[in-house]
């Protein structure tokens, strides 16, 4: 029989992206940990030593099992990840910055293990010389904010020929939503995979339900940067084509989110907040208002979800899925 393989002691090579701001919160992770998956909270856009504590605290009631948490570089973040490392958690991810070799080894000194998400071959040894544990590699299929502009089906085998022999783990991420996706990585050179989209639409997932409804009508979405110019400028992303993009889609460049209207308010891991018009805050099962006018990120294999299912049920089908397609066709 043909067994999935874990990754970083792990049992298996699937992750659950960290889904920002606040939508992969304890109850995901912690299903997802159950499952035996790398399951990852999403650490706040400021530092928030307090609320990162909290978030693991919460989860490790849900949970034994060993989880993560992702890091965005491009917002402050060392009071978090000084919270990260205090708290011992197993696996620290990291994405949109540089994370040189010195504070990777302060990690490993913690005995977190540190994954940064790339979408570069060249950000990829950058992360590889730096002496990291395992290295996302982000196709601009993916969901979210997306920093390359490459497809997985040509970055991913670049990245496994450049870091063949560093002993490495490479994880796929964009456009992955079941198993036949998880196969074809795997025989791109990845030895794991992560989805985000998928997850969001899962039972567990802090999405408002409004947001989980249309990933399973939808299967449009669009690269773009209307969302968020503010808040992190020059961030592209990948969203859901609704009604409301169609209109806005080709925003002046000099237009963002500061001077617009508000369009509903939210709570931001307990904290209110307004969300106005293009804001890149997607709507979370607090946020009131005109849902349908706010940012949906989603990945390009959302045509793929049919329902919202709990976690566990991903993780399982992922793996016996895939182990089902090796052993019936490829061997
Ligand atoms: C709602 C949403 C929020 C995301 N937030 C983050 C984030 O905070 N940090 C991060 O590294 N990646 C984030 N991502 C991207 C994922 O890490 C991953 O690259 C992507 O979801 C993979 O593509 P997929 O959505 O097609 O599975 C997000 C993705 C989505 C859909």
């Amino acid at each position: 029989m043909v067994r999935s393989s874990g990754l970083l002691g792990f049992e298996h090579g699937i992750v659950q992206g960290p889904l920002g701001p606040d939508i992969s919160g304890p109850e995901l992770v912690a299903a997802v940990a159950n499952a035996g998956a790398i399951g990852l909270l999403r650490a706040p856009d400021s530092d928030s030593p307090d609320v990162v504590r909290k978030l693991i605290r919460q989860t490790r009631i849900l949970t034994e099992k060993p989880f993560g948490i992702g890091v965005i570089l491009h917002f402050p973040h060392k009071e978090n990840i000084r919270v990260i490392l205090e708290e011992r958690v197993a696996i620290m991810q990291v994405y949109y910055g540089d994370y040189p070799r010195e504070l990777v080894d302060e990690a490993h000194k913690s005995g977190v293990k540190v994954i940064h998400q790339v979408g570069s071959l060249e950000d990829a040894e950058k992360a590889a010389a730096a002496g990291v544990d395992a290295i996302i590699v982000q196709g601009v299929e993916a969901g979210g904010h997306v920093i390359g502009k490459e497809s997985l089906m040509t970055l991913l085998p670049k990245v496994a020929d450049l870091i063949r022999g560093h002993d490495i783990p490479i994880i796929a991420a964009g456009g992955i939503v079941d198993a036949r996706g998880y196969v074809a990585a795997l025989a791109l050179g990845a030895q794991g995979v992560c989805l985000g989209t998928r997850f969001v639409a899962t039972k567990e997932s802090n999405a408002h339900p409004f947001y989980k409804q249309k990933l399973v009508e939808a299967s449009n979405t669009e690269y773009t940067d209307i969302f968020g110019r503010a808040r992190w400028p020059g961030a592209a992303q990948r969203v859901l084509v609704t009604n409301f993009f169609n209109i806005w889609k080709h925003l002046p460049t000099d237009v963002n989110e500061d001077q617009q209207p508000t369009i509903g308010h939210t709570k931001i891991y307990e904290k209110d907040q307004e969300v106005k018009r293009f804001s890149g805050i997607v709507p979370n099962a607090t946020t009131v208002g005109d849902l349908e006018s706010m940012v949906m990120y989603a990945g390009q294999g959302v045509g793929l979800i049919k329902e919202i299912p709990p976690a566990a049920e991903v993780v399982r089908s992922l793996v016996e899925g895939a182990q089902h397609i090796i052993e019936c066709k490829f061997n």
